[in-house]
């Protein structure tokens, strides 16, 4: 190892130890220190950094000095992070980084820790070695993005002048195989909500009351049943109205993409058999149709032995992916709609609407388009293949509505990097491959 990866490599590990979780407010000083870390980290650049408050975490800014007539080039990251539980899953410490394997396993090596720092060591490399950089370069880096972006919408608002750019470079999406660059041209949205479902007043012996009054439990297992057909579609009315059908050209494209097929996701998923959508190969289902998840459901009795009881409560958390033209708000509402009238007799019904983010999607082969492929065709040596995402990067759409600038999404996740679970992971390679890309990124974005 060079000793220039190995300093790299010290960075990134003194980022990765902040346990940056921004859903838990217990850990709200975390996210702070994590985002003040950061702020020492880019000002030993010699950028000029801001670290703005929020109502929740801080988000920090950084530039170079700007010059007239060059391209300026915005580049997004969030280092807030997702819980870690279950715990007992991890082979090693969530935040204590380590290498094994070629590969770096902690809570955020990947998503986002590792590829946004991929970029912010690129640029330290670029100015150490020519010093300069040859676009004007706005950092923005959230502590939020894991619970919907809530304050960075109206901080772009605000600081829409400052943050006025060309083109924005994102590093928080996937690689479809080892050594396979990719870039994303598409994301889906989301709309979540919660139900609970209610029915006696308190916990009733199942045996005296059970069969007089109606079982909560039953109920939210009906509704959740009630979302699909037997087929796997969904069946909430006007789901699908809005939903932009796939075109020739992306099927076609979609059929040479490495690592998407059955096969690929069975090995990566563990599950025992591929399922989904009728007429729809797996990418396709992943990256430009819909779906309807539910994420958490609970209620009764779940400790050792049996217990006879007839539950007070019972409830389920969903989230729905969206593509283009379907509108989250939309959505919510025909959500709402299905489930009240999906209810059963004998219980009530309260949702509770969550965030949401729009689809997003843009031509992957615009003059910047274009750019981003050059950069990762440099960087790993090989011609990129074009997908959309099935994740969701709410503020990418909002960046687009707001500042007027498209995203190139710049993907170093790889399918086993285990995002979001235990055992997150981050391959040394795509953190080195990172870092060179985003170097010769701003070089080809100049060029635009
Ligand atoms: N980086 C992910 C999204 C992602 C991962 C997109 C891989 C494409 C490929 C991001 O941090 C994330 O997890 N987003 C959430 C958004 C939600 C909390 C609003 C998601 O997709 O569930
Ligand atoms: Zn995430």
């Amino acid at each position: 190892m060079t000793e220039q990866l190995q300093e790299q490599l010290d960075d990134l590990f003194e980022f990765l130890r902040f346990p940056s979780i921004s859903t838990a407010s217990e850990h709200a000083k975390d996210v702070r220190a994590c985002g003040e870390w950061l702020v020492k980290k880019l000002t030993s650049m010699e950028l000029a950094v801001e670290l703005h408050e929020t109502p929740k975490h801080p988000i920090v800014v950084a530039r170079n000095v700007h010059q007239e007539g060059r391209k300026t080039v915005l580049i997004y990251g969030h280092y807030d992070v997702q819980p870690v539980d279950p715990v007992e899953l991890w082979d090693s410490p969530p935040f204590e980084p380590e290498i094994r394997d070629g590969r770096i396993w902690g809570r955020g090596s990947t998503d986002n820790k590792g590829q946004m720092m991929a970029h912010v060591l690129g640029v330290q490399q670029m100015l150490e070695e020519k010093g300069e950089l040859p676009v004007n370069l706005i950092f923005l880096f959230e502590g939020e993005e894991e619970v919907g972006s809530p304050s960075l919408v109206p901080f772009l608002e605000k600081h829409k002048a400052d943050l006025a750019c060309d083109i924005i470079a994102v590093s928080d999406t996937g690689m479809v195989a080892r050594g396979v660059p990719t870039m994303g041209y598409g994301l889906r949205g989301i709309a979540c909500c919660e139900v609970t479902v209610r029915g006696p007043s308190g916990d009733l012996h199942s045996g005296l009351y059970g069969g007089a009054v109606a079982n909560p439990a039953t109920a939210v297992a009906r509704l959740v049943a009630s979302l699909h057909d037997g087929d796997g579609k969904i069946a909430i009315d006007g789901f699908y109205d809005d939903v932009k059908p796939l075109e020739n050209w992306e099927r076609e494209m979609w059929a040479q993409v490495p690592g998407v097929a059955a096969k690929d996701i069975l090995e990566t998923t563990g599950s025992p058999e591929i399922f989904g959508e009728p007429g729809y190969t797996s990418a396709e289902r992943l990256w430009a149709r819909p779906t309807a998840e539910v994420n958490g459901i609970g209620s009764g009795y779940q400790g050792e032995g049996s217990k006879t009881v007839l539950p007070a409560e019972a409830m389920a958390k969903f989230s729905f992916r969206l593509v283009p033209d379907q509108e989250p708000k939309d959505i919510a509402k025909k959500v709402e709609a299905h489930l009240m009238k999906h209810t059963p007799a004998g219980v009530t019904l309260e949702v509770e609407v969550g965030h949401d983010g729009k689809p997003y999607y843009v031509d992957p082969n615009s003059a910047f388009g274009k750019a981003g492929q050059a950069a990762l065709e440099i960087a790993f040596g090989k011609k990129p293949v074009l997908i959309r995402e099935g994740g969701s990067i709410p503020i990418i759409k909002d960046m687009q509505d707001i500042l007027g600038a498209d995203s190139l999404l710049l993907g170093l996740a790889l399918p086993d990097c285990q995002i979001h679970a235990p055992n997150e992971n981050y391959y040394i390679e795509n953190f080195e491959g990172g870092i060179k890309m985003s170097q010769v990124l701003l070089e080809e974005l100049a060029k635009v």
